[in-house]
């Protein structure tokens, strides 16, 4: 039993919180390096073809420049010529900056220009003179539909006899959504300070959710195995968009090698839409309902657009086969490739595109059925994950449904569209379900007790704000009974114990599941080295027998048997133990999934159209939550993006140059203060034994996805207009 004044489950302020707000934490672009040089990339301003010649004369004449770097001198590069691969590369041959004369996306880096310092950079980038042969080229989805493949997901088999299924149905809805592109847009924008050493070594401060990944990469491209580290003590923002080694990592890397200089690549705010993104998608949902409304059918088709030279694949109708109880079911993905750069990951990518469709199309099925739309969704509960045939290690969903409902006031709800009005004010009301996979992932963590009495808990991980640093001391100081702060968790460096990448929501299940480990094993070596001690308490004892509380080892059975952990290192000297933490092996029996229910009262101006979000309930159910502040934290973060997915967000590009237009923070709207009103965000009690020794499941996803459904559900109960296409701007809703 964990003592009553454990850290676990409390909500503690953010243990480098002072070190953000007094400017002491240190971002990948702000490393002081002696001697540094500094880069600006120039990129392509056509969308396909090839670059007939690069004019770096003028550039190259600026005093205070020092390299022009392009496809014809850029050092050669090991495995540039055999595709190679990274932690979260999609299938094919991952973009290779430099490579060749070949332009493959508008914004493509062609150039980089390394100078004296960062302004004299960029004002020479603008005198390189680059000649193109273009080549006509397709951005555009909707138009190249016909060119789509089937996407290498790992798809469920058809189930049932879907069509007889939906042509029997007492109530049926087939619908089309549309999502645009969306991109990343964290505050910090990408950065790499490359620190150059004589004899050839690098020490990389990176902006990535990954160190040992960009380790690897560099490693492979470069052929520089053992002669990389990367740090990336602070992360400021990244949902994703640090997942993958971005350009300016190899650039700064390539100027570096060349110059055998130290140089710092930063990427300016246009130029964070030159690589990942969410892709831009159509769905067809086509749902089939008895007179009850329980479910007989459903078929969901994502089709997304990828580029030419990687399939981006994310899970995005999965969740149509298992959110609900339904016998007949079909699934299918295709991919569409166009003249841009590969997707990536952004936050809960695919649930994000794909829940939004099904928990509209739930919606849309629910008038047609005239059946309550929360009354539907327990009418087709299920208990089992229908795409994998398992049941689920825990599923609090309907304690979300039940309490969130509660504390929204759903039951004052009129079914009626455009039935509930404040004045001018259409006022509507909708919900949606949220779901995402809980994943876990090897992972290793070293603990080591200090003679100071200090415990170092350590592990490559990343805390991109989330709040890793915080969460991972919690656990640590839980398990060894120290005060908080007595424990120091490290991170962000490729030196340290193996760590995954900082994705997917599985940090805490699964670096925590080691750090959690690593103290078990210090704990053993505490008790066998207190074991040697000529008298002791503790002969015979095993590690179940004794309990560490308030910095001492106790017999339970006795616990005026004590030792202070401090003695123990005085008589032995530090002790120290690593541990490699694999997911458990009951976990393959269960589907294994956090689920949410999102309720949200949207106010749209009648004569104007504008919608206001002005209330939000999130209900979510996500195992134990080691830090009910980091992690309600997170689920507002989500559902304010989710409120930016439904009415704001949307990368707009000029198809006949296949460019970006809204390539800024003016014009690429996101919410702001103003946007944002009541966001009440709450998790329900649920247990599970199943998913890791924690019960933790992991939030950082779960908190977006549903909400841009409940926001379009909630605009069409104000107003009878269903738009089907994101974002829900006004001149959709009049
Ligand atoms: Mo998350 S999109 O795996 O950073």
């Amino acid at each position: 039993m964990k003592p009553a004044n454990s850290p676990l489950g409390q909500p503690l302020n953010r243990v480098d919180g002072p070190l953000k707000v007094t400017g002491q934490a240190h971002y990948a672009g702000e490393f002081d390096v002696p001697g540094l040089l500094y880069g600006s990339v120039v990129n392509s301003s056509i969308a396909r073809g090839r670059i007939i010649s690069i004019d770096a004369s003028a550039a190259e004449a600026v005093p205070g420049v020092t390299l022009v770097l392009t496809h014809q001198n850029r050092p050669p590069i090991a495995s540039y010529d055999d595709p190679y691969e990274d932690d979260d590369a999609a299938d094919g041959s991952p973009f290779r900056p430099l490579f060749n004369d070949r332009i493959l996306y508008s914004g493509q880096p062609i150039a980089l220009v390394v100078a004296e310092n960062l302004e004299l950079a960029r004002y020479a980038g603008s005198l390189v003179r680059v000649e193109y042969e273009r080549e006509s080229h397709h951005t555009d989805l909707l138009s190249e539909l016909e060119t789509m493949h089937k996407a290498p997901a790992d798809l469920p088999e058809p189930r049932g006899d879907v069509d007889s299924a939906l042509a029997s149905a007492q109530f049926k809805v087939d619908v089309q959504y549309t999502t645009p592109v969306e991109h990343h847009n964290p505050m910090e924008p990408h950065a790499s300070t490359v620190h150059y050493f004589p004899e050839g070594n690098l020490e990389i401060y990176d902006k990535t959710q990954g160190v040992q990944n960009c380790m690897r990469y560099l490693e492979g491209v470069f052929d520089m195995e053992g002669k990389i580290r990367i740090l990336s003590p602070f992360v400021g923002g990244a949902f994703g968009s640090g997942l993958r080694p971005q350009y300016q990592l190899t650039l700064a890397v390539m100027a570096a090698l060349k110059l055998k200089r130290s140089v710092r690549v930063t990427l300016k705010r246009q130029q964070m839409f030159t690589f990942g993104y969410r892709p831009r998608t159509v769905q067809r949902l086509s749902i089939g309902a008895n007179a009850s409304g329980e479910l007989q059918a459903i078929t969901h088709q994502a089709i997304g657009q990828t580029s030419r030279f990687e399939d981006f694949t994310e899970h995005e109708v999965e969740w149509s086969g298992m959110l609900y109880k339904c016998p007949n079911a079909r699934l299918d993905y295709q991919l569409v490739p166009l003249d841009v750069y590969t997707p990536l990951d952004m936050r809960a990518p695919g649930a994000t595109i794909g829940v939004y469709a099904l928990e509209s199309a739930m919606d849309e099925l629910a008038y047609a059925a005239n059946i309550d739309p929360l009354q539907l969704r327990l009418t087709n509960y299920s208990e089992r994950n229908a795409n994998e045939d398992k049941p689920y290690s825990s599923k609090e969903l309907r304690q979300c449904y039940e309490q969130g409902a509660e504390r929204f006031g759903w039951s004052r709800r009129s079914m009626a569209p455009r039935s509930m009005r404040d004045g001018n004010q259409l006022i509507g009301w909708g919900m949606a379900t949220g779901v995402w996979e809980a994943m876990q992932m090897p992972a290793a963590a070293k603990a080591c007790l200090e003679p100071d009495g200090r415990l170092v808990v350590s592990s490559a991980t990343s805390d991109i704000g989330t709040g890793t640093y915080t969460v991972m001391t919690q656990i640590a100081a839980a398990a060894m009974g120290l005060p908080m702060e007595q424990v120091e968790f490290r991170l962000g460096d490729s030196n340290l114990s193996q760590a995954p990448l900082e994705g997917g929501s599985f940090t805490v299940s699964s670096v925590g599941t080691a750090v959690q480990q690593a103290c078990e094993g210090l704990q053993a070596k505490l008790l066998d080295a207190a074991q040697q001690a000529p008298v002791s308490p503790f002969t015979g004892a095993k590690l179940e027998d004794v309990e560490f509380v308030d910095g001492q080892m106790r017999l339970r059975a006795s616990p005026e048997h004590w030792v202070e952990l401090a003695e123990i290192i005085a008589a032995n000297g530090v002790i120290e133990a690593e541990v490699s933490a694999k997911p458990g092996e009951k976990r393959s029996e269960y589907s294994i999934s956090t689920h949410s229910a999102i309720f949200v009262e949207v106010r749209v101006d009648e004569s104007l159209g504008t919608v206001k979000v002005s209330r939000v309930v999130s209900a979510v159910a996500a195992g134990r939550v080691v830090n009910p502040k980091t992690a309600g934290n997170q689920i507002t973060g989500g559902v304010v993006w989710g409120i930016g997915q439904a009415l704001h967000e949307e990368t707009m590009i000029d198809h006949n140059l296949g460019r970006y237009m809204n390539h800024n923070l003016s014009e690429y709207h996101v919410p702001i203060n103003a946007d944002i009103n009541d966001i009440d965000v709450f998790f329900v009690e649920e247990k599970d034994e199943i998913v890791n020794a924690l019960g933790s499941k992991g939030v950082g996803e779960i908190g977006i996805v549903g909400v841009a459904a409940a926001v379009g559900n909630a605009i069409y109960h104000a107003t009878g207009k269903r738009v089907r296409d994101l974002p829900i701007t006004l001149d959709k809703v009049l």
